[in-house]
């Protein structure tokens, strides 16, 4: 006879010693998750999909001020049609599905990455969401959408060069700071956490100014099966970190 094995509770910001102020994920093992279970790699997103919601829920109730999530990348489009095309409807799904509830709660949405290269659709819903929570104080929750880490810092770096060149700025002047302003996720604190699901150890263009000083962990399991237990035990291993950027 099975013995049914009970979750533990969800942990509350109390029962940390400490949390990081930016979580970063990258979602990955939808694919070989589909594949386990033998179904189209869409289903392997679509249940993506209900672990993010979980797990952004989640990292509201613990007060985490800001969550970037890597929903799609600039390489992405190489994927099958079929992909790609199962992939923009989720969008248009997850954001029909989740809008009220992120903003009843507060949750301020952006952004990351060129939504004008985005199909009109899409472009629109993920414009009319930054806008309709542009005005709250809550969670700040990143989703990268046709976002490349490198392209985000050429674009930094030309409109700095056009400053400089029309005499606005001194090449000297230019610091850490007049970059880190130039990116989507300027005034917001840099990343602390960076997980990546499926036992994969890459940052594939994902953040790559921001996560300087982050920590990283690649736990094994796969993104659709990543729970809120799975995520306390991250958040308990960077607790424990000991955290230097560079000191003793
Ligand atoms: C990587 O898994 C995952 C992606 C490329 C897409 C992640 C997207 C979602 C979870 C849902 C969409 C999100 C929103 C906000 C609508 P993979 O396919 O590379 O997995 P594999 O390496 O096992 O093939």
């Amino acid at each position: 006879m099975a013995v049914a094995v009970k979750k533990p509770k969800p942990m509350t910001p109390d029962q940390f010693e400490r949390l990081p102020s930016h979580v970063a994920i990258i979602m990955d093992g939808n694919g070989r998750w589909a594949k386990k279970h033998k179904l189209e790699i869409a289903r392997g997103h679509r249940q993506g999909t209900e672990s993010l919601r979980e797990i952004i829920r989640h990292t509201d109730d613990l007060g985490i001020q800001a969550l970037t999530i890597y929903a799609f990348s600039t390489e992405n489009w190489r994927r099958p049609k079929e992909e790609v095309e199962a992939l923009m409807q989720l969008i248009l799904d997850f954001f029909a599905s989740e809008i009220d509830e992120l903003d009843a709660k507060n949750v301020r949405i952006l952004i990351l990455g060129d939504k004008s290269a985005m199909p009109p659709k899409q472009r629109d819903t993920l414009i009319a969401a930054e806008e309709r929570t542009g005005g709250n104080t809550g969670l700040r929750l990143n989703i990268a959408i046709n976002y490349g880490g490198r392209d985000e810092l050429v674009h930094a770096a030309r409109e700095l060069a056009l400053l400089a060149a029309s005499g606005s700025i001194r090449p000297e002047e230019i610091t850490k700071q007049s970059i880190a302003d130039r990116l989507y996720t300027r005034g917001q604190p840099d990343v602390d956490l960076l997980i990546r699901t499926s036992g994969e150890m890459r940052l594939s263009n994902f953040l790559l100014w921001q996560c300087a000083y982050a920590e990283f962990l690649f736990p094994k399991v796969l993104w659709p099966d990543f729970s809120v237990q799975d995520y306390d035990e991250a958040l308990k291993a960077y607790a424990q970190r000991d955290r230097r950027f560079g000191g003793r």
